[in-house]
């Protein structure tokens, strides 16, 4: 049995489409209000779960967040929201708190974009709280061998993670996100992972007005034999396979169908996460079968489908 254990925050999304961004000291009527279970390592996971099967395969998925106390109803809704993803012993309970961490999502129908104000008062994950889960998985066997993606909330914090899998829990790929523009030491921990998502966001607030340009950049900067991301919203994805020996495989792919005709964007809340998912299972599943293209492929499709719909659902 192999693993991906997912890293990061759990949020519960708020999300008021409306015609456009209100302006300052407006006041806007939405034309639609949802709430449902978000942050990026659970949206990566929700859209992994519709792909493995842990009874019939060999991965079993984990999310390995801080949440609210076991009791609450903010802890039961997210676990809830997860028909195959175990939460223990990898969840970390604040049990003095008794709500998540909340985004407030407004999606305007005229730029097919979101702006998210998030508010998290849950005491962030320690390397300590971190090691402690890690070693735990390992010795008892729930998760011994297989990867861990970690979102890179905390830099430091997740370095020193990091660290500690290198030198003492040998049988883990790890992959990190590069994400947040202006949140300092994501360099960091992309230098120490196998695989490195970055974000157009992040990549535009670096200077980057490509893709590629910013891969060329951060190949310098990473690992030997690293597996580089960078998705670029509507123009598509590329990768960058490098190499011991110093060679490097490039792909690319357009963004999947939006530029047809008709595709009409609904959703991009958690676009990137998708991505993820769909990268990973590729790596874990079809390492050896799927060319790097088919990979590339498959993670942008997935992408591509789950912004023409609203949520993560009925991707398989
Ligand atoms: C989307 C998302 C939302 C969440 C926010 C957290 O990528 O994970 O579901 O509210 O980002 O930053």
């Amino acid at each position: 049995m192999k693993h991906i254990i997912a890293v990061g925050a759990s949020y519960v999304d708020t999300i008021l489409t409306a015609d456009h961004y209100p302006s300052e000291d407006e006041k806007l009527r939405a034309s639609s209000i949802s709430r449902r279970r978000g942050g990026n390592c659970p949206n990566t996971l929700e859209v992994l779960e519709q792909f493995i099967d842990p009874s019939a395969d060999d991965i079993q998925l984990h999310l390995l967040a801080v949440l609210p106390s076991k009791q609450s109803d903010a802890t039961k809704f997210i676990r809830n929201s997860f028909m195959k993803v175990k939460f223990e012993p990898s969840g970390i309970y604040r049990n003095d708190h008794n709500e998540a961490a909340s985004s407030y999502i407004i999606k305007s129908e005229s730029t097919d974009t979101r702006t998210i104000v998030n508010y998290n008062e849950l005491p962030e994950m320690t390397a300590k709280e971190f090691i402690h889960k890690a070693h735990l998985m390992s010795v008892s066997e729930e998760a011994k061998e297989g990867w861990y993606h970690f979102e890179g909330r905390i830099p430091q914090t997740t370095l020193q993670c990091i660290r500690y899998l290198r030198s003492y829990l040998r049988g883990f790929k790890i992959s990190v996100e590069v994400e947040k523009p202006g949140r300092e030491g994501l360099m960091e921990i992309a230098a120490e992972a196998d695989v490195v998502f970055y974000s157009k966001s992040w990549a535009n607030a670096q200077g980057f007005q490509t893709a590629k340009d910013c891969l060329k950049k951060q190949a310098a900067l990473t690992q030997k034999d690293a597996l580089l991301c960078c998705t670029w919203g509507s123009e598509g994805a590329t990768i960058l396979q490098k190499s011991s020996d110093g060679s490097e495989g490039w792909e690319d792919v357009e963004a999947w169908k939006l530029k047809t005709p008709g595709a009409k964007v609904l959703d991009t809340i958690g676009a990137g996460d998708t991505f993820i998912a769909g990268m990973l299972f590729a790596l874990m599943r079809h390492s050896e079968d799927w060319t790097l293209q088919q990979k590339l492929k498959f993670a942008n499709e997935l992408a591509g489908r789950k912004v023409i719909q609203e949520g993560f659902g009925g991707l398989s």
